[in-house]
């Protein structure tokens, strides 16, 4: 990291754009970086398997770690460079200092999966600041952690702008993420059924329903910001989406 430092100051007068990933890159990283390099003149993508946003260290063990894959993808889209860091180089005093909200993250992904946005805003703030990006890309699949970004950012005067990117699917409807790969094929057809329930539900309380018959067992459904959000287990493997509210009303009239 030291060396990126001391050559990232040596970028003047060019536009930088940034996509953290934690690698196992899919379809919906490629979108990220494709909108990326179209959006700046040096496109910047790091690849850290976070451990301090997993609070089940099982989850941390199993997360798909394809580094040489990745290298090959990134270089294909075009991408300026790729940080790898060490978690030393990352937490070079441990987790002596981590960034706490008080506030939306306390609902969803931060209820029931404790210390979660206390890592992600941490390691997120030490990208930002290594970036020093104009822009920094996220996807809407993680729309919670996209929101308590794009505030963390104003509160502390970070001067990257968050850019939100829209979720990309499989034909299917089953959004792409790097925990897809973990699942059966049989797993993974029927984890189509989360966005088709979300979509087709009257209501949250019908959704849950509707999933736990098929099998899934639900973390939980909730409404917020206009949109539904699922967290649910398949094969041991935890899922999440979301939609926004406007999608079912405009299927519903089409
Ligand atoms: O969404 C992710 O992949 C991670 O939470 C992120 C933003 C790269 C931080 O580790």
């Amino acid at each position: 990291m030291k060396e990126w430092l001391v050559y990232r100051q040596s970028l003047q007068g060019q536009t930088i754009g940034l996509v953290p990933t934690m690698g196992a890159l899919h379809r919906g990283h490629a979108a990220l970086v494709e909108r990326c390099r179209k959006e700046n003149d040096l496109v910047v993508v790091t690849i850290f398997v976070n451990p301090s946003q997993f609070n089940d260290p099982k989850d941390l063990s199993r997360y798909p770690r394809t580094l040489e894959q990745d290298l090959a993808i990134l270089e294909q889209l075009g991408t300026d460079h790729v940080l790898v860091p060490s978690a030393e180089e990352m937490y070079p005093e441990g987790y002596r200092f981590r960034l706490k909200e008080d506030g939306i993250s306390n609902i969803m992904e931060g209820l029931h999966r404790p210390g979660f946005f206390e890592g992600v805003m941490t390691v997120v703030l030490k990208l930002l600041n290594l970036a020093r990006a104009d822009k920094a890309y996220f996807g809407e699949k993680d729309y919670q952690q996209l929101q308590v970004i794009t505030d963390m950012v104003s509160e502390f005067f970070i001067p990257t702008e968050i850019i939100p990117c829209k979720t990309e699917r499989e034909e299917s409807g089953l959004a792409l993420s790097s925990r897809n790969a973990l699942l059966s094929d049989a797993g993974r057809n029927k984890a189509a059924a989360i966005h088709r329930v979300l979509m087709e539900s009257p209501d949250i309380a019908a959704a849950r329903l509707t999933l736990e018959e098929l099998g899934f067992q639900v973390d939980y459904i909730e409404e917020h910001w206009g949109r539904r959000f699922a967290a649910v287990f398949l094969e041991g493997i935890r899922l999440i989406d979301n939609i926004s509210l406007k999608d079912i009303h405009h299927a519903a009239v089409s």
